[in-house]
């Protein structure tokens, strides 16, 4: 590997490098030199599988020649063309489908550059839209705990993280927060069922308490992202929340950016449950399958005018709605239909369930399956009976990481809270795998987990 690293001159590990590594001792990852389809490859020549799609980005897989060529196409043409004096034919033709599939209701998209982008816009939007209406009062956006909403200074706010609250907390203003409706580990006296009614009557309470009429809006995750592990809440959940919503006059906003654009079998999470219906939806990862930096906000066509007439919605990025974006996730989206990749993804979605449940029989460690489609993730635990966690001195999800990228096998985890809710590792393959792939990254799953179990055996 140092000979072809040195070829294209990347400096040896160790070796003095300008990269902006984030923590101590980062800088231990192989090279990546090439992907195609699931696989990966790095510098040395080695062959990963990519079972979580990197942070659940790569939906389409690697290299698609369609959005390949839709990219050369459109850089030749005009890669950047400035909102502020031009319309651009991709931004009008993504709006167009993007909004199309998400149907009713969500008839207008917003384009940014990402996830936490999107957030933004989100609160933004729900904020003019409350001030151009005369409810002036309206600001608090309430947020699940756990939950990820993204990075920058506003979408922190409503990011239920303890430790990004303790650093943050003094710059932004923290949003208050309501439990996630865990399905796994649960408090004494509650099955998923009730600890779901209890989720949704703490919202409530909460709206009670803040005072009905300075709450704006409720942010989550349909299907939770890393935060949660894939959570998915039970079926009542959704219209429940949607009903308590309605009942304040509080908008619901589903942060998709991890379970849009068909990982979980459909366009949107949302549309596996009607009566949960939201009022704003974010997207981003997905739907350009990390071909470019892209995010999205769909809103109500009468929500845009109504700000639109108050003046303007007051937000915009640089590269928002810019024609190369958009244009590859124009060419992403279709790529997506085409191939019919959502109704893969309920399938794969349906044998990959299976194919992990089966590894509980070998591997003790394995305490929980769960998600939707192709957004799964596996929770990690030291005993299966009491659903104990294991030492966090021991930091098991990273370590499992460790071992999967030893045997060619590429999870995503980042322990939420240091492990307070439990931990747990990503499983969410491109939308293309196939069944023969499906089995070898649950083989791969199974060596992983069997050489931790191992480690744990053995002390070390
Ligand atoms: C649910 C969810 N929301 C928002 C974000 C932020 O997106 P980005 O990293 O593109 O800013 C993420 C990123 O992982 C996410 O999973």
């Amino acid at each position: 590997m140092a000979d072809r690293d040195a070829e294209l001159g990347i400096p040896p590990h160790g070796g003095p490098v300008q990269v902006f590594y984030q923590k101590k001792g980062a800088r231990r990852r192989p090279t990546v030199a090439r992907a195609e389809g699931i696989y990966m490859w790095d510098t040395a020549g080695r062959r990963y599988i990519d079972a979580s799609s990197g942070p659940v980005v790569s939906n389409i897989g690697h290299g698609n020649p369609r959005v390949i060529e839709a990219m050369l196409a459109q850089a030749k043409k005009v890669a950047f063309a400035s909102r502020a004096v031009f319309e651009n034919a991709p931004n009008i033709a993504l709006a167009d489908l993007l909004t199309g599939l998400a149907g009713p209701g969500l008839e207008r998209a917003f384009f940014v550059s990402g996830g936490s982008e999107a957030t933004e816009s989100a609160l933004k939007l729900a904020r003019q839209y409350a001030v151009a209406r005369g409810e002036t009062k309206r600001w608090k956006v309430i947020a699940r705990d756990p939950g990820y909403h993204g990075g920058t200074m506003g979408a922190l706010s409503v990011t239920g993280d303890p430790e990004s609250e303790r650093i943050f907390g003094a710059v932004g203003r923290i949003m208050p927060k309501v439990p996630a409706p865990f399905t796994y580990r649960l408090p004494a006296n509650h099955d998923a069922d009730s600890y779901a009614r209890h989720c949704a009557a703490a919202l409530a309470e909460t709206i009670e308490r803040e005072g009905p009429e300075t709450v704006l809006a409720f942010i989550m995750e349909p299907v939770g992202g890393l935060a949660t592990g894939a959570l998915v809440a039970p079926d009542h959940y959704y219209g429940a929340v949607r009903e308590i919503c309605d009942r304040y006059g509080v908008l619901l906003i589903y942060d998709e950016v991890m379970s849009g654009a068909g990982r979980t079998g459909t366009f949107l999470a949302a549309d596996h449950w009607p009566a949960g219906r939201p009022d704003l939806v974010t997207l981003a990862k997905g739907i350009a399958a990390g071909y470019t930096p892209m995010g999205a906000l769909l809103a109500p066509a009468a929500m845009v005018e109504t700000v639109a007439e108050s003046g303007g919605f007051m937000h915009g990025h640089t590269y928002a709605a810019n024609p190369l974006s958009c244009a590859v996730g124009h060419a992403v989206v279709s790529e997506m239909i085409e191939k019919k990749l959502m109704a893969n993804a309920e399938r794969m979605g349906n044998v990959l369930r299976r194919g992990l449940e089966a590894l509980k029989t070998d591997h003790p460690i394995l305490g929980d399956v769960r998600g939707k489609g192709l957004l799964m993730a596996i929770e990690i635990v030291a005993d299966r009976e009491t659903k104990a966690i294991l030492p966090a001195e021991r930091q098991a999800v990273y370590r499992i990481l460790e071992l999967g990228i030893e045997r060619g096998l590429l999870l995503y985890t980042r322990r939420t809270a240091n492990g307070k809710y439990g931990e747990w590792l990503m499983v969410s393959p491109p939308l293309i795998v196939t069944e023969a792939e499906i089995e070898e990254i649950v083989h791969l799953i199974g060596e992983t987990l069997g050489a931790y179990e191992k480690e744990l055996g053995s002390g070390r």
